[in-house]
């Protein structure tokens, strides 16, 4: 039988691990479906292959935060990139996008 102060600390346990996992920036994804991804959406034709950067900036290894890459794929700076909206680009595709470009190296 499990005592109350015991569940107390669990659930305690468990809404700290989520406030940890929303707050660090790092989504979850699959890093190696990232550079998959990157070529499907053409990414490649602009930012160069890996993200080393051609037309566009480069993006590989690239310190921005990942709340600041998705707002930049729903809403680019300029006219050049293309908006990419959620029925186009899920959230989930633009994790792996970002975590594979965080492991490719300059
Ligand atoms: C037609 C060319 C083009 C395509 C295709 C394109 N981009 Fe861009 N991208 C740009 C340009 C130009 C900029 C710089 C101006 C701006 O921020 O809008 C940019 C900026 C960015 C930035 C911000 C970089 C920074 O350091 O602030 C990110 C992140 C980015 N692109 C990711 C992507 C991803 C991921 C894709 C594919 C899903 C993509 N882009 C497709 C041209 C492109």
């Amino acid at each position: 039988m499990l005592r109350p102060q015991l569940i107390v600390l669990l659930v305690w346990l468990f809404v700290m691990a989520c406030a940890l996992a929303a707050c660090s920036g790092s989504p979850q994804g699959n890093a190696a479906d990232g550079g998959r991804w990157y070529r499907l959406h053409r990414c490649e034709g602009c930012h160069g292959e890996g993200g080393r950067g051609g037309r566009a900036p480069t993006l590989n290894g690239s310190a921005i935060s990942y709340r600041r890459f998705l707002n930049k794929l729903r809403t680019p700076d300029s006219t050049i990139m293309p908006a990419y909206g959620p029925e186009e680009l899920p959230e989930e595709d633009a994790a792996d996008i970002f975590l594979w470009l965080q492991k490719t190296q300059r």
